[in-house]
């Protein structure tokens, strides 16, 4: 088999189920075959893409049979956007899959003894359940195949996603299903306003161009944060394109530009300006207000961000007695949300306007029982730290994809905090950690909940329990 299969193609072949990062698992000789973009009860003419000696991936280039469980995908960008790659398959079946993708990695990666995986809480939203989307300004827009065929010329400039697996490409968005309010209209506007004054889109290979992101952040209670990134400090026009959001968008309440000429993207280093409104937007739950800033994490889904918490909170059995710790706490939403119920809660998390907000949000809320420290985990939480902070009765923990460090789970074992409440969106990094905790505690209740319809990924809170 291996490399010579490149390019063959496979006939007829049927797929059979979906496996990890919601690729599609058929058979050919014995060997795993992994196809993107069908859906198990297809069958399909594959070619190989990738050979290797245990498996090989390919895309199907040929339909022969649809499966039962496909559905209509709702999107004119499906296919191509890398955003929903789940649109073609029914949302009951979509919970199924996610739900045993973590039987499948808790089986595979922690091979330890667990209860049954409670039933997926599943998103009353399938659509426009995001609360920020990320566009990218591009001077090389991503043209189909029909486009490039026909010899036309088109626009090249677009504001949208990056193609998968392409960092120069950009798929020029009309609609996007995954957020609402006004984020359609808003870059909608802002690329026709720019297309018309002729301003720069960026290019990314050269490092130019004037209009390089936007993001748009909207909460429940009806807030709107834009923020432009500019890739030239050029005042007149940016003034230009503020004015512009400015005036033809009076309900946007935080209204923030970037200058960045840097490489990335990325704007935690930057300063952010204020054009117009608060620097802030406000979310609620139950009776608390969030404040999330420019460059804090807030959890993208906010109905199910909700559910989430109230099942680490219910996971945690708290009585107002205990000591909380809420690790990776981000901008201290978990941790303000179980307050009420515990002694105390210290939260620590590496981003340090994370903190603030975290500290703030206590304030606002009238908390005075939560403590906040930024800093990298695997150094802040050290016996130092422990010397001059009680010892936690519960644990709660929701680290990043990568899971936890290992240093941070050789701590919490010596730590031996008599619960741990795992928060992850990463099952496979979850069920790593897993293994190493299960020295010392079992795995008493595994909650999945679906934080993004329409794509393979799973939130999942595990409790465990301190063995005797
Ligand atoms: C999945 S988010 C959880 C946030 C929070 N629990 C919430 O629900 O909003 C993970 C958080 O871990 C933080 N983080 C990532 N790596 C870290 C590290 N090594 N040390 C401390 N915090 C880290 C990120 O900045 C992010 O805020």
């Amino acid at each position: 088999m291996s490399r010579k299969m490149k390019n063959k193609v496979i006939n007829n072949l049927q797929i059979e189920r979906i496996a990890a990062e919601g690729k599609c698992v058929a058979h050919y000789e014995g060997k795993v075959v992994f196809v993107n973009n069908v859906a198990p009860g297809d069958v399909v003419d594959v070619r190989v893409t990738r050979g290797k000696n245990s498996f090989m991936e390919g895309e199907a280039i040929v339909f022969h049979e649809l499966s039962k469980e496909r559905v209509d995908p709702f999107c004119s960008h499906f296919g191509t956007c890398g955003g929903c790659k789940w649109q073609h398959i029914n949302y009951e079946l979509q919970k199924s899959y996610k739900r045993q993708q973590v039987i499948d990695q808790f089986t595979r990666i922690a091979k330890v003894d667990t209860p049954e995986v409670l039933p997926i809480i599943g998103s009353n939203k399938t659509q426009y359940y995001r609360n920020k989307l990320d566009f990218t300004f591009s001077n090389n827009r991503w043209l189909t195949r029909e486009e490039i065929n026909s010899g036309e010329t088109f626009e090249k400039n677009a504001l949208g996603f990056h193609i998968p697996k392409m960092f120069d490409k950009i798929i020029d968005i009309e609609h996007c299903y995954l957020q609402g309010g006004l984020s359609n209209e808003i870059r909608n506007k802002l690329r026709d306003f720019a297309l018309k004054e002729s301003l720069s889109f960026y290019d990314i290979r050269n490092q130019n161009g004037l209009l390089r992101n936007l993001i748009i952040r909207t909460t429940s209670i009806g807030e709107t944060m834009v923020i432009v990134q500019f890739g030239e400090d050029n005042p007149n026009q940016i003034e230009l394109v503020m004015q512009f959001l400015k005036h033809n968008f009076p309900s946007i309440t935080s209204l923030l530009y970037i200058i960045n000429i840097k490489k990335n993207e990325t704007y935690h280093d930057l300063e952010v300006n204020t054009y117009q409104g608060k620097d802030y937007i406000e979310e609620k739950m139950e009776d608390l207000k969030f404040r999330i800033g420019p460059k804090s994490f807030y959890q993208t889904n906010s109905e199910q961000a909700y559910e989430l918490y109230k099942v680490a909170r219910e996971f945690a059995e708290l009585t107002g007695e205990e000591i909380v710790y809420d690790l990776y706490t981000g901008t201290g939403t978990i941790a303000n949300f179980v307050a009420k119920r515990a002694k105390s809660v210290i939260g620590i998390e590496y981003v340090e306007a994370a903190i603030e907000d975290a500290k703030l949000n206590s304030k606002v809320n009238g908390l005075d029982n939560t403590s906040f420290f930024a800093g990298d985990m695997k150094d802040i939480l050290n016996d130092e730290f422990l010397k001059n902070h009680p010892k936690p009765d519960v644990i709660i923990t929701d680290p990043p994809r990568a899971g936890m460090h290992e240093d941070v789970v050789n701590m919490l074992l010596r730590l031996e905090a008599p619960k741990i409440v795992y928060v992850s969106c990463n099952p496979a990094t979850q069920a790593r950690d897993l293994a190493l905790l299960a020295e010392k505690y079992k795995i008493d209740k595994i909650q999945p909940v679906d934080m993004f319809p329409q794509t393979y990924h799973v939130e999942n809170v595990v409790r465990l329990t301190l063995k005797s």
